[in-house]
C-alpha cells in the first residue's frame, strides 16, 4: 500500500486514512493525510478582497439545459468556469465576471447584500491572479480556509476539484495549471441544505454562503512538510510524541525539531513514506494551563523545508469522575459560542473577531468554550492558545442525520479528519466532540462510534465526546436519566439539558433527581433561556432578563449538587441569527440565549455565571 499522495481529492485521501489506520496502530494512530499544515506560515499571495460573482439558483453556468453538467461533458463556452468573453459582437455569451457584482472575500454573501441575505443556492466567484513561483521547482496551492458547504473549483477553465462540508479547509495543488499572468479562478459555492448532508436539513444557525474564509496561494518547495504533530504523550508530562510527514519526490530525508527556549534539538529521518515517527524529551518545559499559557517556538527543519510555529505542551485526561490538565484536577468553567460577529453581521473570520468573542467570554471568568457546532476559523484555536482557553471542538453532525447512508459517514469522518489535521497542535483543544443531540438509536449510535473511534486514531492525545441528550423517567417527569448507550465510548459524560425553558418552569430545577449512570466527569454542554436584552419584568415572564437571570441561579443550583459535575458550558455567550426563531418584537431571526445582547450589552444572567466561576476560581 502506498503511502496517501497528500494532495488527491479530500475524499479519497480520507479512504487512504482510513487504509493507513489499520496499519500497526501505534504507528498509524499518529498519522492524518490530507493536510496542509499551518498554511498561514507559508510564503502565499492573499486572494482575499472583492471577487466578482454570478448569482446562479439554477445553476444555469454549471447545467447544460438537458441538465448535464457542463464540467463532465465537452468544453463549452456557456460554462461559467471557462470564463469566456465573446470573441466578437456576433458570438453569444450570456455571463461576463467582468461586468458583474463583486462580493468580499472572506466573507458570507447574506451580511454583504440585502437581496442574499436569506439565499441558499449556488454564486459563482472569479478572482484573476498573477503569480510565478519565486524559485524553479517549487510548487503552487490553492488554499481555502473554508467555504459553505459545496466548493466546485476551477482554474483557468480547468477542473481542479470539489469539496463538500462548510468549516474547514481544503486545498488543490495548481504548480502545473497556472501560468504568469491572468489566471481565472472560479469557485461554485453551493450552500443548499440537504437531507444526507452535515449538517442536515434542520438546523438552529444562520446558514452563510460563500467563500468565508481566506483564500491564498501558498508556495512550498519540491518537496516539503506538509504535516506534523508535536504534542506530549497521552499521560506524561515530558515526553513527546509526534510525526513529521512530506511531501514531494525526496521522501527520505534527515531532519530536526527545535525548541530552541528549551535547548531541545531532536534529529529524525523519514521513510520512504516520507515519515518520520517522533518521541523524545521534552526538556524542563513550563506545561501551557489557563492560568500560565506559555508557548513554546517549535521549528521542524528537512534538507528541503523549513517550518515553524508557538505550540503549548499540556496533557488532558480522565481520571475517575476528574478531569485533569496536566495530572491536576481541573473544574471547566465554560460558554458555548457560534461563529458570528454580531455586532458586524455575519461569520466571524479574523482574529479581531475572534479576541472579540474570547473576550466576552473571559470576562465571564471562563477557562472553557464550546465551539458549537462546526469546526470554526483557525484564528479562534490559536488566539485561545495565546489567552488560555480550552476549547471544545466539534463537527456539524446535528440533530437528525441519516444515520444509514455510507455516503453521510464519510462526509463526517472527511470533516473530523480535516478539522483534526488543522488543529492537532493547538494546546487550547482539549475535546473533540463527534455530535450534538442527536436521538438514540443502533444505526446512529454505530455512526457515532466509528467517528469516536476515527478521532481517537487520529489523536490519541485528546478527549472525545458528544453532546448527549437526557429524558424523563417515564414514571416520573422530575427523576432524569442519563443513559445514552454512546456514554460508553466517550470520555466524559457530556449533555444538555433545558430544565426552566423547553422542560417546566424555572422551579422545576428545585425537584430534580438526576439519575447518572456513570462514574465518569459531567459536563454540561448546555443550558440556558431566551432573554430580549433590555426587556426588564417579572421572573416569571418569559423573554425578559429577570426570567433568564432566575433561570440561571436555579440552574446552577442544581447542577452543583451532581457529585460528578466538573464543567458547563451554558447556552450560549451571545445572541446569534437563525432563521428559526421568528418571535416579532423579541427574536425577530434572533436565538436570544445569549448572556450578551447582539449589541454587545451584558444581561443580568452574565453577573450570575460571572459571580459563579469567580467562586469556582476562589476554592482552592
Ligand atoms: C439546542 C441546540 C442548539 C439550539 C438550542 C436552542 O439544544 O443544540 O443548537 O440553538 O438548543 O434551542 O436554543
Amino acid at each position: 500500500m502506498d503511502p496517501p499522495n497528500e494532495h488527491e481529492t479530500p475524499n479519497n485521501v480520507k479512504l487512504r486514512i482510513l487504509a493507513l489506520a489499520l496499519l500497526p496502530l501505534a504507528l498509524a494512530r499518529l498519522e492524518a493525510a490530507g493536510s496542509l499544515i499551518n498554511a498561514y506560515s507559508r510564503q502565499s499571495l492573499s486572494l482575499n478582497g472583492k471577487w466578482n460573482v454570478i448569482v446562479d439558483p439554477y445553476e444555469t453556468g454549471f447545467y447544460d439545459y438537458r441538465y448535464q453538467p457542463y464540467d463532465q461533458g465537452p468544453d463549452s463556452t456557456a460554462a461559467f468556469f471557462m470564463d469566456h468573453r465573446p470573441a466578437d459582437k456576433s458570438e453569444l455569451v450570456e455571463y461576463s465576471f467582468d461586468r458583474s457584482p463583486t462580493l468580499m472575500v472572506p466573507g458570507d454573501w447574506n451580511s454583504q447584500a440585502e437581496k442574499l441575505f436569506y439565499y441558499e443556492g449556488s454564486v459563482w466567484y472569479r478572482r484573476l491572479f498573477d503569480i510565478r513561483a519565486s524559485r524553479p521547482g517549487n510548487r503552487l496551492f490553492v488554499y481555502f480556509g473554508a467555504a459553505n458547504y459545496e466548493a466546485d473549483v476551477y482554474l483557468n477553465g480547468k477542473k481542479l476539484g470539489r469539496h463538500v462540508g462548510g468549516f474547514t479547509p481544503f486545498f488543490f495543488e495548481i504548480t502545473n495549471a497556472v501560468k504568469p499572468v491572468g489566471n481565472s479562478l472560479i469557485v461554485k459555492v453551493d450552500n443548499k441544505r440537504h437531507r444526507e448532508g452535515v449538517p442536515t436539513l434542520n438546523t438552529d444557525w444562520w446558514n452563510y454562503g460563500g467563500l468565508t474564509r481566506d483564500v491564498m496561494i501558498l508556495e512550498v518547495p519540491g518537496t516539503f512538510i506538509t504535516d506534523y504533530c508535536v504534542q506530549l504523550q497521552k499521560g506524561s508530562l515530558d515526553r513527546v510524541a509526534g510525526f513529521v510527514r512530506l511531501d514531494g519526490v525526496r521522501r527520505e530525508q534527515k531532519g530536526r525539531v527545535e525548541i530552541p527556549e528549551l535547548g531541545t534539538s531532536v534529529e529524525f529521518t523519514t521513510d520512504s513514506d516520507g515519515v518520520a515517527r517522533l518521541d523524545f524529551a521534552l526538556g524542563k518545559a513550563q506545561l501551557w494551563s489557563p492560568e500560565n499559557p506559555r508557548l513554546y517556538d517549535v521549528a521542524i527543519s528537512c534538507e528541503t523545508d523549513h517550518v515553524s510555529e508557538r505550540i503549548g505542551f499540556r496533557t488532558i485526561e480522565v481520571r475517575g469522575a476528574d478531569i485533569l490538565l496536566n495530572g491536576r484536577p481541573i473544574f471547566l468553567r465554560g460558554i458555548c459560542l457560534h461563529e458570528e460577529n454580531p455586532l458586524r453581521g455575519g461569520r466571524a473570520r479574523s482574529a479581531e473577531d475572534s479576541r472579540l468573542l474570547l473576550g466576552w467570554a473571559r470576562e465571564l471568568n471562563c477557562n472553557f468554550l464550546r465551539l458549537a457546532h462546526y469546526p470554526h476559523n483557525e484564528s479562534m484555536a490559536r488566539i485561545a492558545d495565546e489567552m488560555g482557553l480550552l476549547l471544545w471542538e466539534e463537527i456539524p453532525v446535528y440533530w437528525t442525520i441519516q444515520w444509514d447512508n455510507p455516503a453521510t459517514l464519510d462526509n463526517a469522518k472527511t470533516q473530523l479528519g480535516e478539522l483534526i489535521g488543522r488543529d492537532r497542535n493547538r494546546a487550547s483543544v482539549i475535546f473533540w466532540s463527534v455530535a450534538n443531540e442527536t436521538p438514540v438509536s443502533g444505526p446512529r449510535t454505530d455512526f457515532l462510534r466509528q467517528l469516536i473511534g476515527l478521532a481517537r486514531d487520529l489523536d490519541p492525545t485528546r478527549l472525545v465526546s458528544s453532546a448527549m441528550e437526557v429524558h424523563a423517567d417515564p414514571s416520573d417527569a422530575r427523576t432524569l436519566m442519563v443513559d445514552d448507550p454512546l456514554n460508553e465510548a466517550t470520555d466524559v459524560t457530556s449533555f444538555n439539558e433545558y430544565i426552566g425553558w423547553y422542560v417546566g418552569q424555572p422551579d422545576l430545577c428545585a425537584q430534580v433527581k438526576w439519575v447518572i449512570k456513570s462514574p465518569k466527569p459531567v459536563l454540561i454542554t448546555e443550558f440556558g433561556a431566551d432573554a430580549l436584552q433590555g426587556l426588564h419584568g417579572d421572573a416569571a415572564a418569559r423573554f425578559t432578563e429577570e426570567f433568564q437571570e432566575d433561570l440561571y441561579r436555579k440552574n446552577l443550583q442544581m447542577l452543583s449538587k451532581i457529585p460528578q459535575l466538573r464543567g458547563i458550558a451554558p447556552w450560549i455567550l451571545v445572541d446569534f441569527r437563525s432563521p428559526k426563531r421568528t418571535l416579532p418584537g423579541i427574536q425577530d431571526g434572533w436565538n436570544r440565549k445569549g448572556v450578551i445582547g447582539e449589541n454587545g450589552t451584558k444581561k443580568k444572567a452574565f453577573f450570575v455565571l460571572k459571580q459563579f466561576y469567580d467562586g469556582k476560581t476562589a476554592m482552592p
